[in-house]
């Protein structure tokens, strides 16, 4: 019989060992970038992916039409306003479309019950490519490229500074707990992850090893980290705030003095776009505890390895080597 389809909505939909699972396949890609060909159509899967867009972006839109291309189908690219999903037509009637004719749709939108409606009605998998209150995908590009500089995750100390309520703050800490890391997240108070999103990264931190400490005192989460994180302080959605935020979280911004507190050897990730002088400083960003660079690039290889194994999870493509 036919196995459950597997979605990636939020981070926590990957178990810890199914996260290191991914990240795995995700460094055998990048080695072998067309060894793995879910989207080849006869005798695989389907060969579109639908990738819609509700807000802009450069790194997921690139990085999925290359994935998808490098695995032998074609990205269907939907821009903002370009489909009638929302508006004109139900998000349960276009899952019911789409998954007649795509192998797999990815959605950048806003509120993520939009997501979990599509993922509902879609007997394909269904992937968040950003929404307001995770980034999942970015974080597997971030595990990818903080594996590869630091080894092992599991025990490393991670610490996110700045906008502490966003989509990257909730998805470093699920992400981070999940392999089995100690996250400190640290904001202005008022701008902390929701009740119900620390209670489930303890949840998910107890049975992987890792922990949480949620913080308004940068310096305490910065103290000893081996990798610091942080994101823009103005998220899409959010322009017409931008004054009252630019001081809103002064204090928490990834520059030298902050940098000075962390370990010695610690990393630095930003998602991108990044704003020099505000959450993180140039100095920082273009120095060489930065890799930034390596993360964007692995936005590739992570979504590549996250789709094939979907697609081989769900029963809709085999992926050899794995279980
Ligand atoms: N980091 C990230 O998601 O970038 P884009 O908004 O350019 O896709
Ligand atoms: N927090 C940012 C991330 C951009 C990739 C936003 O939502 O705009």
């Amino acid at each position: 019989s036919q196995p459950a389809t597997r979605h990636f909505l939020k981070d926590t939909d990957l178990s810890p060992a199914e996260q290191a699972e991914v990240l795995e396949l995700a460094v055998r890609m990048k080695a072998a970038p067309y060894s793995v060909q879910p989207f080849a159509g006869e005798g695989s899967g389907r060969k579109t992916v639908a990738v819609i867009f509700d807000k802009t972006s450069t790194r997921t839109r690139v990085s999925f039409a290359a994935g998808v291309a490098d695995m032998g189908g074609n990205a269907l690219i939907i821009n903002p306003g370009e489909a009638q999903i929302g508006h004109k037509e139900s998000v349960e009637d276009t899952a019911k479309v789409l998954e007649r004719m795509v192998s797999t749709i990815v959605w950048r939108t806003g509120a993520h019950s939009g997501l979990v409606a599509m993922a509902e009605n879609s007997r394909v998998p269904v992937i968040n490519a950003l929404c307001d209150d995770y980034h999942p995908c970015q974080l597997l590009a971030d595990l990818l490229a903080v594996k590869e500089h630091k080894g092992e995750l599991k025990g490393l100390t991670m610490a996110y500074l700045g906008d502490a309520a966003n989509n990257m703050a909730n998805s470093y800490l699920l992400a981070g707990v999940t392999a089995g890391m100690h996250v400190r997240i640290a904001g202005p108070q008022g701008y902390l992850p929701a009740a119900g999103i620390v209670e489930s990264a303890r949840e998910r931190a107890a049975e992987s090893g890792g922990s949480v400490l949620i913080t308004t005192d940068a310096q305490e989460a910065l103290k000893g980290a081996d990798v610091v994180a942080t994101d823009t302080w103005i998220s899409m959605g959010q322009e017409a705030e931008k004054e009252a935020r630019l001081q809103l979280f002064r204090e928490y911004s990834v520059d030298e003095a902050a940098m000075a507190l962390a370990a010695e050897d610690a990393v630095v990730l930003h998602c991108l776009p990044a704003y020099r002088g505000f959450e993180i400083s140039a100095a920082v960003i273009d120095g060489p505890q930065s890799i930034v660079w390596d993360e964007a690039e692995n936005r590739l290889h992570a979504q590549k390895a996250l789709m094939a194994w979907l697609m081989h999870r769900s029963g809709l493509a085999v992926v050899d080597g794995l279980p």
